[in-house]
């Protein structure tokens, strides 16, 4: 299964996001994991997209409506709408952002789905097994295990999720998901960077190996009427939620208008859905003789005092309040240098000050102060570079004109917190390169005083340049402090300078004490 791909092109996605709760810093987390993964390819020049959105069919919908007295769309419009602001208040910039009742995705879905009936993928079946209502899927036996619950009453649940599983039997349309087994492991075979960190990968692969059995992919009407109805049965069934919502990927790309540029570069997903992703959507585009997803990256996640976030734990944070506290780009910091990618983190506000006052504050701060302030700048500029470099230049001069190339590869490998503590290392270099030659004791030495400010004053540009991605309008603040002009901001241009440049005018302290 080819697909035409314009090898300059990133489009990535974030899951759509359920709308029976209100956001917290996890949702947040795949949020910010997919626009900085989409702003680091603009960094590189590569033509970006980024969708998110709502997903707002299925039981759990419909039940959380009836709870709230209230009906169901208007439910979807209210927490769509906190889902959209939490977008905006953290700089996520999205080209689109899908809701599963627009119009244009019903007719995406159904659309997708009588390309799979047309292709001899769906049939009527019996469908009995263990159905979770809040995961909205069904568990094969050795999924499920039994538990007591706090009052001792006996109860299933998945072993996967933890959520109650109740017995079910029903007649519906069925997805020969067990034809694709062979074509899955080929496909992670033939891109290894399919699905990543690796720990997910062989999780997917046993999943797979243990065998797929056929997918449910229609709700009896009669139970769940909160959804897309199956195009060739609309009086009796309703499209499975999953298969509704993974569509979202593809009706934000215009299909089935069209089919070109239609995959993602990057899927980024919670390691609770890895297997919605990582099997059955690929199943689902496979038999549609559509394009794969060129990567799945599924996160691991935030836990609190080591213990799952749960609203009835209480330990969930409110991301609109930590960056009323914190700021935006403290946060988005924090998330992509201690968030877990293959293991989960665990977040506290500690956490968060921690980086601030030390990475923040302490490093990048610092050293743009020291370097910008009157008393060691009196000029406001970039000195050129030496023609010489000094002996005692080697260390940061190496460090420095590595790191892109070092980043790049962390980033490229989805080892985000390995790529920015690089870009902490070269800064705390360049910290003690500055202390360590003294410039405020070089007064008649201008030339040796030019090239330490040099080194100071390119460390900050070079980390700025980087760290656009993790912290765009902080990073903004400090490229026009050092007169960086807009169009000097890629990666490429994140090589050493020779030229003099004029400082930006100062507009304060970048991360002033929290
Ligand atoms: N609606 C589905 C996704 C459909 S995508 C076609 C869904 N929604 S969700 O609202 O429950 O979760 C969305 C994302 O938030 C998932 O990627 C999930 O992993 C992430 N997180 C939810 N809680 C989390 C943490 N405690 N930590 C990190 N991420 C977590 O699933």
């Amino acid at each position: 299964m080819q697909c035409r791909l314009n090898h300059n092109d990133a489009y990535i996605t974030t899951p759509i996001y359920y709308v029976n709760a209100v956001p917290h810093i996890g949702h947040l987390y795949s949020s910010v994991i997919a626009d900085t993964l989409r702003r680091f390819y603009a960094l590189k020049n590569y033509e970006t997209s980024l969708t998110t959105g709502t997903d707002e069919h299925g039981l759990k919908i419909q039940q959380a409506a009836a709870k709230n007295n209230t009906t169901p769309i208007e439910l979807c419009d209210k927490v769509s709408d906190s889902f959209r602001k939490l977008c905006d208040k953290a700089n996520i910039q999205y080209t689109t952002f899908m809701r599963t009742t627009e119009p244009r995705h019903a007719k995406a879905v159904s659309h997708l789905w009588n390309a799979l009936l047309n292709a001899g993928y769906i049939y009527k079946g019996q469908h009995e097994g263990w159905y979770a209502i809040s995961d909205e899927a069904f568990y094969p036996d050795n999924q499920v295990h039994k538990i007591t619950d706090e009052q001792g009453n006996d109860m299933m649940v998945s072993t996967e999720s933890g959520q109650r599983v109740e017995w079910t039997m029903e007649e519906n349309y069925k997805f020969k998901l067990s034809d694709f087994e062979q074509p899955l492991l080929d496909w992670i075979e033939q891109n290894p960077q399919v699905i990543v960190p690796a720990n997910r990968k062989k999780e997917v692969i046993s999943w797979i190996q243990a065998g797929l059995g056929d997918l449910s992919i229609s709700r009896l009407r009669s139970r769940l009427d909160w959804g897309i109805p199956v195009p060739n049965d609309p009086e009796n069934h309703t499209i499975y939620v999953w298969l509704d919502a993974l569509t979202n990927y593809i009706t934000a790309k215009g299909y089935p208008d069209t089919t070109e540029q239609i995959s993602a570069k990057v899927h980024v997903v919670g390691k609770d859905i890895l297997r919605f992703h990582a099997v059955y959507w690929p199943a689902f585009l496979m038999a549609a003789g559509l394009p794969l997803p060129q990567q799945i990256l599924a996160h691991a996640h935030w836990t609190m005092g080591k213990q799952k976030m749960s609203k009835s734990r209480g330990n969930v944070a409110d991301p609109f309040e930590v960056m009323e506290t914190y700021g935006v780009d403290p946060v988005r910091y924090y998330l992509m240098r201690d968030g877990g990618l293959a293991d989960d983190g665990d977040y506290s506000e500690d956490g968060i000050k921690k980086r601030y006052k030390k990475d923040l504050a302490g490093q990048l701060g610092n050293l743009l102060n020291r370097s910008t302030g009157e008393s060691l700048n009196p000029e406001g500029k970039v000195p050129a570079m030496a023609s010489i470099v000094d002996s005692r230049d080697k260390t940061i001069h190496d460090k420095l004109t590595a790191l892109p190339g070092i980043f790049d590869t962390h980033f490229e490998e989805r080892e985000f917190n390995k790529g920015i503590v690089a870009i902490m290392d070269m800064l705390a270099e360049a910290n003690k390169h500055f202390t360590d030659n003294q410039p405020w004791k070089l007064k008649d030495q201008p030339e040796r005083r030019n090239q330490v400010l040099y080194y100071a004053l390119e460390s900050c540009r070079v980390a700025g340049i980087l760290l656009q991605p993790v912290m765009p309008t902080k990073m903004d603040e400090l490229l026009s402090r050092l007169g960086v002009p807009e169009n000097q901001r890629s990666f490429s241009d994140a090589a050493l300078s020779c030229e003099m440049r004029l400082l930006g005018p100062s507009t304060g302290v970048l991360f002033p004490r929290l």
